[in-house]
C-alpha cells in the first residue's frame, strides 16, 4: 500500500515513457512536484530504470531524501519556469514526468528536446495549460495524458509486476509516513497545508490490535 495510486501513476508515467522510445542515454528527466507521493516514487522508478532525473520541488529542506531516492539535480520549482511568450526554448529534458501541471508543465513542453515526452498526471498547480502548437510540431513533444483509474486488468497486471520488479531498497520506506485512523484528519490537514512528503499509509487496528 506504500505505493498506491501514487505508485501506480507514477510507474504509468514511466512506462508511457519507455514505450514511446525514450532510453536512458537521450537525456535528463525532469520531475516536478518531487516530494509529493507521485513526485519522490516517480524519482525512484526513473532513476531505477536507469534515468538520470533532475527533481524539481518547492522545499529545499528535503534536498537530501531527494538524492538518496537517486536524483541526481535537485533544483528549486521555479527554476524550471519559463516565460510562456517563448514558445520554445532550450531543450533540456529527454522527458518530463509533470504532477502539477499549469506553468510547470507549460514550461517543460517548451525545455522538452525534439522527440521527447511530457507525461501529465496532476494539477495541484493549476488545471489550466498555456502553451502555443510549436513544441508539438516543430520539435515533435509529445504529451501523454496519465489516468489511472481506467486502466485494463491487462494493463494494472503489467504495472503492478513492473512495481514488484523494482529494487525499492529502503527508498519506498523512507518515504512513507505510516499513521492511525485516528491521526488521519491531522495529516490530511497537513496534506492541505502542503506540510505532508512522500506517501502516507493508514495502518488499520483491529479490535484485538
Ligand atoms: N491522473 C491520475 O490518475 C492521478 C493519480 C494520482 C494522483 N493524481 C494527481 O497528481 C497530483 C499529485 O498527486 P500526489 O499524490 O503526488 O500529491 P501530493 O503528495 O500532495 O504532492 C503534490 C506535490 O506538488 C507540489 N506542489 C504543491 N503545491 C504546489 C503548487 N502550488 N505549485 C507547484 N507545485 C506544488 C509539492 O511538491 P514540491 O514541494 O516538491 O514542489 C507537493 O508535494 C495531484 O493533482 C493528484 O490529484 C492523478
Amino acid at each position: 500500500m506504500s505505493y498506491g495510486t501514487a505508485g501506480f501513476t507514477a510507474c504509468l508515467s514511466l512506462l508511457g515513457i519507455e514505450d514511446a522510445g525514450v532510453r536512458p542515454d537521450d537525456g535528463p528527466v525532469l520531475v516536478t512536484g518531487a516530494t509529493g507521493g507521485v513526485g519522490s516514487l516517480a524519482v525512484m522508478l526513473l532513476v531505477d530504470a536507469g534515468y538520470d532525473v533532475t527533481a524539481a520541488t518547492g522545499r529545499p529542506e528535503h534536498t537530501e531524501r531527494l538524492r538518496q531516492l537517486g536524483a541526481r539535480e535537485v533544483v528549486p520549482r521555479d527554476d524550471v519556469l519559463h516565460p510562456a511568450e517563448r514558445p520554445l526554448v532550450r531543450g533540456l529534458w529527454a522527458a518530463v514526468v509533470d504532477t502539477v501541471g499549469g506553468d510547470y508543465l507549460g514550461s517543460a513542453i517548451r525545455a522538452t528536446r525534439p522527440n521527447g515526452v511530457v507525461t501529465c498526471c496532476g494539477m495541484v498547480a493549476s488545471p489550466h495549460l498555456n502553451t502555443s502548437v510549436l513544441p508539438f510540431i516543430l520539435r515533435g513533444v509529445r504529451l501523454l495524458g496519465i489516468d489511472s483509474a481506467g486502466r485494463s486488468r491487462d494493463e494494472r497486471l503489467r504495472v503492478w509486476g513492473r512495481l514488484a520488479a523494482v529494487d525499492a531498497g529502503d527508498g519506498l520506506e523512507e518515504i512513507t509516513t505510516e499513521c492511525t485512523l485516528d491521526e488521519l484528519d491531522e495529516r490530511i490537514e497537513m496534506m492541505r497545508c502542503g506540510e505532508s512528503a512522500g506517501r502516507t499509509r493508514v495502518a488499520i487496528v483491529g479490535e484485538s490490535g
